[in-house]
């Protein structure tokens, strides 16, 4: 028999450390956080060994994930719990015993595949009745999208939605003591709950969250209802979980957040970006840093400056565009001008010259004219990007645009799109060349997938490349000669 522990008791830094069979459970569950979710982690761990028994395996657990490197991120934090509670993971959906979509509602086809993948679900549960659904992320944040999955899809067990993820342990433990459907939305939160378990997809490279939300309402964008205002984590919590991750092995974290540019603006003791990343700068261990997403009004010079002067910094900057003409970016509400965009584009380049820069642009906003694209495909022409993402403008619900009278025809933005994928494409594959010939530091990530004999590698600036090697090479950094570039990656020889 254990020798039972109040969790209450384990000071936070150990929690993820310690055997959760001993947690007594017949105390209440505490008040604080996180310690209450680890109780919590602890009583569904009894619950799942019990399924385990009954099922003569172990349980299988398989989480979908649509949308951003965010939602990537999340969906790390709750298979970690998901591990911690005793669930194996699973790529195949039809093995699983438990499976999570984290869903993303930027777009209306997100929306729609998510519906066309339940339907499916459904009918895997009438065979597997222990089987359990579960409903997360962006897209439960739209109260018509909840009274729908209430109305036709009675089967799915869970809902929760951006603002109490940090929840999910207790939510799970509700889902699984009822047999309704239990469901769980909030419609802010100030709340950032650190140290919970978290399971990585990479040993060497991590997402790290810096901030939550979003308060620049761009007209034609969902995610300022979805992820609520802007939040960021204080500078010693996240230079805390960075030094974690190094000693853990990760020498590449991804900063994420919906506006980097402005993080630390709303701490007690505020901090730029930039000084994070300077603090970020000394940590030993670390070797590359990425971030995402800048918003370009708020791009400060002192960023730049810190870029430049990093080594650790990597040469690549996505800097959404989303429209060209400045009539459109004003009623987009982006708050900066076609020539304001430009010019601090020269003035990245002129700091950091070999820089690539990515985009995302919208075609098909409100309004926009031919004379609006040109102005998109003149800027697509004159910064040259490396790659750039482009999307249909989609009309979310509740934002000010989807009011907007003056709906572009659906031909006129096909034919739109189809002229700037086009432009786009013939110009990455320009830029992309650009490197040929040159040696380039690339950090080892898989085993080819297509020739056993070959490992991709990434380089600073996000290409691929694929040259000669083993798994043995994974999460090291080996100098690579770019031999030739294909298109949108390149074969290289180590050096
Ligand atoms: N329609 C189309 N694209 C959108 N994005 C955001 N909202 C919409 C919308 N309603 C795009 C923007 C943003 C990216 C993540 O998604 O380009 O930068
Ligand atoms: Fe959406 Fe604009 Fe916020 Fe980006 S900055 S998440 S596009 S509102």
């Amino acid at each position: 028999m254990y020798n039972k522990i109040d969790i209450r008791n384990v000071p936070e830094e150990k929690l993820d450390e310690i055997d959760l069979d001993t947690v007594d459970l017949e105390l209440p569950p505490p008040e604080l956080e996180p310690h209450r979710q680890y109780y919590y982690i602890a009583k569904c761990r009894t619950y799942v060994r019990q399924m385990a028994q009954e099922l003569g395996r172990v349980p299988f657990l398989c989480t979908q994930t649509f949308g951003c490197q965010m939602n990537a991120r999340d969906s790390e934090k709750l298979e970690g719990i998901l591990e911690k509670v005793g669930y194996q993971k699973t790529e195949h959906e039809e093995e699983a015993d438990f499976v999570i979509y984290n869903t993303c509602t930027v777009r209306e086809n997100a929306n729609q595949r998510v519906y066309g993948r339940l339907g499916y679900l459904g009918s895997m549960k009438k065979k597997k009745k222990h089987m359990m659904i579960a409903l997360c992320g962006c897209m439960m944040q739209e109260p018509q999208v909840v009274e729908k999955l209430k109305k036709s899809y009675r089967f799915v067990d869970l809902i929760f939605g951006t603002h109490n993820i940090f929840k999910f342990a207790e939510l799970l433990c509700t889902a699984m003591e009822s047999d309704r459907m239990v469901i769980d939305i909030w419609k802010d939160t100030t709340e950032i709950v650190e140290n919970l378990p978290v399971d990585r997809k990479y040993s060497f490279k991590s997402g790290v969250n810096i901030m939550f939300g979003c308060n620049n309402f761009c007209s034609y964008c969902i995610v300022p209802y979805v992820r609520g205002r802007e939040r960021s984590r204080n500078p010693e919590d996240i230079l805390h979980e960075v030094k974690k991750l190094v000693a853990d092995g990760v020498v590449e974290i991804m900063l994420l957040g919906q506006n980097v540019n402005s993080y630390g603006k709303n701490l007690e003791q505020p901090v730029t970006f930039a000084q994070l990343l300077e603090q970020l700068e000394q940590m030993e261990g670390l070797r590359r840093i990425r971030f995402m997403t800048s918003h370009p009004k708020d791009l400060s010079d002192e960023l730049i400056a810190v870029m430049a002067n990093s080594k650790k910094i990597c040469g690549h900057l996505h800097l959404p565009l989303q429209s060209g003409s400045s009539r459109i970016l004003k009623i987009m509400n982006r708050r900066y001008t076609k020539e304001s965009y430009l010019e601090l584009v020269e003035r990245i380049r002129a700091a950091v010259p070999d820089i690539s820069l990515t985009t995302d642009i919208i075609v098909g906003f409100p309004g926009e004219t031919e004379e609006d694209f040109q102005e998109t495909l003149d800027v697509v022409r004159k910064v040259r990007y490396d790659s750039a993402f482009t999307f249909i403008y989609s009309r979310r619900t509740g934002t000010p645009a989807a009011a907007m009278e003056n709906q572009v025809p659906e031909e006129i933005v096909k034919d739109r799109f189809d002229r700037l994928l086009k432009e786009v494409q013939e110009i990455s594959k320009e830029m992309s060349g650009r490197f040929e010939g040159t040696v380039q530091e690339v950090l080892v990530e898989e085993v080819n997938t297509q020739d056993p004999s070959l490992v991709t590698g990434r380089m600073g600036n996000n290409l691929l490349v694929h040259f000669p090697g083993d798994a043995s090479m994974i999460g090291s950094f080996c100098r690579v000669h770019l031999d030739t570039c294909k298109g949108f990656y390149y074969m290289g020889t180590p050096v």
